[in-house]
C-alpha cells in the first residue's frame, strides 16, 4: 500500500468470525475495508460494530457483489457450503482482480477429517470457476479467528500463500504483514490442498489439547 493510493479490500462473508477479524486488522492498518454480506443491513451492522472497536468510522458494509465490484482485492471468508454460490455471485465483477480464498472445505460429518472437493481443493475450484482472468490466491486458512479478533494479540502462527501469480501472492503477503502475521510464498495454487487440509489437523489438535487456536510456524528460514 502506498501513502497516496489506499488499497480497497472487500471481505465477502465479512460478517462472520474469520472475515471480521481480518477486516479489523486491515482497517487498523489503514486499508479501505468493506464488509460484504448476502444482506446489506447485516453488512452495515457488522461494519458499525468493527468501527466501534476501531474507534473510527472507516469500515463500510455492502452486499457481497457491490463490495467485490468496488474493491481492488477481494477476500472470501464463507463456509464451504456457500463457496460455489458466492463465487458465482461475484464472478463477473472480480475479473482481473486479486481474489483471496480463505475457504476450508471441511467435512461437515467430521471436521477433524480432511475431505477435499473433486477439483482438488477449494482454491483450485475457485480458480476454475472464476477463470484464468482472476488471480486466485489461497491464504489465511490456518489462522484462527480467535487470534484475529483482538488487535492487541500477537499472532505466533504463520500464513502459507499459494497461487499462480507471483505479484498477486506478494500483495497477499503484504496484507498478512499488515495484519501482523508472517506469510510465506508456498508455491502454486495446487499446493493449497495441503494448506486447506492442515486446518483439519489443527482442529484435531484444538480438540485434543482443549485449546481454541492451534497454528503452524515455518522454521529453518531466517525470519524477516
Ligand atoms: N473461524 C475460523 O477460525 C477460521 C479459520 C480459518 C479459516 N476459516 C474458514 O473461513 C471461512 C469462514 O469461516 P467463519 O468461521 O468466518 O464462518 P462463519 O462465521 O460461519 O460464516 C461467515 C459468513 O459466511 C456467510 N454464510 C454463512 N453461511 C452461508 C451460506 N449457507 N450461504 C452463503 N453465505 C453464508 C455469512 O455471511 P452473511 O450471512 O452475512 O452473508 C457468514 O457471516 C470458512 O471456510 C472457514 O473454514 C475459518
Amino acid at each position: 500500500m502506498t501513502q497516496d493510493i489506499v488499497t480497497k479490500i472487500a471481505v465477502l462473508g465479512g460478517t462472520g468470525k474469520e472475515g471480521s477479524g481480518l477486516a479489523l486488522r486491515w482497517a487498523a492498518a489503514g486499508y479501505d475495508v468493506t464488509l460484504g454480506s448476502r444482506e446489506l443491513e447485516k453488512a452495515q451492522r457488522a461494519a458499525a460494530e468493527l468501527n466501534v472497536t476501531l474507534g473510527q468510522d472507516s469500515v463500510r458494509g455492502l452486499t457481497n457483489r457491490d463490495a467485490a465490484a468496488q474493491a481492488d482485492i477481494v477476500v472470501m471468508t464463507v463456509p464451504y457450503a456457500a463457496h460455489a454460490a458466492t463465487l458465482e455471485s461475484v464472478k463477473d465483477v472480480v475479473q482481473g482482480k486479486v481474489f483471496v480464498d480463505v475457504t476450508v472445505p471441511l467435512d461437515a460429518q467430521n471436521v477433524r477429517r480432511v475431505k477435499m472437493p473433486a477439483a482438488g481443493s477449494a482454491s483450485v475450484e475457485a480458480q476454475q470457476l472464476l477463470g484464468e482472468g482472476v488471480k486466485v490466491v489461497a491464504a489465511f486458512q490456518n489462522i484462527s479467528a480467535e487470534h484475529l479478533k483482538s488487535l492487541d494479540r500477537e499472532i505466533e502462527c504463520d500464513v502459507l500463500v499459494c497461487g499462480n501469480d507471483k505479484d498477486a501472492k506478494q500483495q497477499v503477503i503484504e496484507l498478512a504483514e499488515a495484519a501482523r502475521v508472517q506469510a510465506w510464498d508456498a508455491g502454486p495454487i495446487e499446493n493449497a490442498l495441503v494448506v486447506e487440509g492442515m486446518t483439519s489437523v489443527l482442529i484435531n489438535l484444538n480438540i485434543k489439547h482443549k485449546v481454541k487456536a492451534a497454528g503452524i510456524r515455518i522454521t529453518g528460514i531466517p525470519r524477516p
